[in-house]
């Protein structure tokens, strides 16, 4: 996983962004394809799938858990599922690097299984909350035990038979409504869940598009055991957590214009769209079209001023992966911005509050952070800088869009991460710099 790779990244200033460019495929639904077409009961063609880190490291999981993957060029996977009771018991320890995403879910399907299965992370993964998706699924049955009660991994699994549960999110997590939506499939009676504010939906969308019913009563969902996914082809929309950084990059500099074509616009996921466009952003989209049950468009860019503006509220959840790129664009706008109640991005990859404060301060931003967010206030310049990403992929990224706009060199320390997400990263910006 790259634990001990210092990569870097140079960056220097560029005239403007221009040019018409595909991001690679979505991180949180190309997780999803890998396991929902290995529990559905046939092959399924995945087209478009992200091959990140993250990404790889669900499905080397599922390899290990005796499903048949082929991997082709061009992002094409050949998943040969084999039914809700296929999975067969990992013979080691699996290991889900930096991913979040794979840790959380996998955590609900394998409390759900015959066998007994152990996981862990890297260094960033072994030090975030697990409790909020083992102590609903304890309450279903499961039996799981990690350092500290079951906060943090590696976790031990011991799956088994478990029931039905009605669960209300304190905190609004995809990940925990997945993990619970995955293991209510094999339970017995009827799992629901109730989230406060809505997250994204990719789950629900392709628990369905793969013939699962699903009911919907006000703000919760709920899945009766015992269905069985049929596997379906999909083709995987780029994803707009990828877009952000262009779109933030061709906003800031004066006189760009580009195009990000096939990018998955859900809704749930659409409030870097939201929060650009209230900060003056010019943001266009054409071209709507549905790909594996998932809206997706193309989106036009042209620079524009851009104001400072408040985040806070249903907005997080539907930000909740760029609101470090925004923390750039906010660096660049006129007056201040305000993000709030995101105490969430103290518990991602790294603590990006306290990560991109730092690196804000560091090209010349005044800010000031608070527990649940942070104070912008929009600089007249940016100046080149060292910082270092503290390993987290976002961060990396977004320093690399504040150096496009920056006097002088910026220097981004610890790079290698990016590669968890968006290991295109590099060569995408290139084709749309122009010097
Ligand atoms: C994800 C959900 C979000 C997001 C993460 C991917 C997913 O996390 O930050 O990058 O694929 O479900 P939370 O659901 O924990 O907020």
């Amino acid at each position: 996983m790259g634990y001990f790779q210092m990569k870097s990244l140079r960056v220097r200033p560029v005239r403007r962004l221009s040019g018409e460019i595909h991001v690679q495929g979505d991180k949180s639904i190309s997780h999803r394809a890998v396991i929902i077409g290995s529990i559905a009961s046939g092959t399924t063609t995945v087209t478009n799938f992200l091959t990140s880190e993250d990404c790889m490291a669900t499905m080397r999981a599922f390899k290990a858990m005796g499903i048949p993957i082929e991997e082709f060029d061009s992002n094409k996977l050949k998943i040969h599922g084999k039914g809700l009771d296929g999975l067969a018991e990992p013979p080691d320890v699996m290991d889900m690097g930096n991913s979040g995403t794979s840790a959380r879910l996998l955590c609900g399907l394998l409390a759900a299984q015959t066998f007994f299965s152990v996981i862990t992370g890297d260094n960033s993964l072994r030090r975030r909350p697990m409790k909020r998706v083992v102590e609903p699924l304890r309450q279903m049955g499961a039996r799981i035990w990690g350092r500290r009660g079951g906060e943090y991994l590696p976790l031990s699994i011991q799956g088994g038979e478990l029931k039905g549960l009605s669960h209300r999110m304190a905190v609004p997590s995809a990940q925990v409504k997945s993990a619970l939506l995955l293991a209510g499939l094999f339970a017995k009676g009827k799992t629901a869940v109730e989230e406060l504010l809505p997250t994204r939906d990719h789950t629900e969308r392709m628990l369905e598009y793969f013939g699962i019913d699903l009911t919907r009563e006000g703000a919760a969902i709920a899945v009766e055991g015992g269905q069985s996914p049929s596997s379906r082809d999909i083709e995987i929309p780029g994803d707009i957590s990828a877009a952000a950084f262009f779109m933030v990059g061709a906003s800031m500099l004066e006189g760009s214009e580009i195009v990000i074509k096939g990018v998955g616009i859900n809704p749930t996921r659409t409030g870097i769209i939201d929060i650009l466009q209230e900060m003056g952003a010019s943001i266009e989209m054409d071209n709507l079209r549905v790909m594996g049950g998932e809206p997706a468009g193309d989106i036009r860019v042209k620079s524009a001023p851009l104001k400072g503006v408040e985040i806070k509220g249903e907005i997080i959840p539907r930000s909740v992966d760029e609101l470090p790129v925004l923390c750039i664009a906010a660096a660049a706008a006129e007056g201040e911005t305000w993000i709030r109640e995101a105490a969430e991005l103290r518990v991602k990859e790294s603590d990006r509050i306290a990560g991109m404060a730092e690196c804000l301060s560091s090209l010349g931003v005044e800010v000031e952070t608070f527990e649940d967010g942070m104070r912008i206030q929009g600089a007249e310049r940016l100046k080149g800088t060292v910082c270092n990403s503290r390993g987290d992929h976002r961060i990396a990224m977004s320093m690399a869009i504040a150096g496009l706009a920056a006097e002088g060199e910026t220097l981004i320390e610890d790079t290698e991460c990016i590669k968890t997400s968006f290991p295109m990263f590099e060569e995408t910006l290139g084709k749309i710099c122009e010097k």
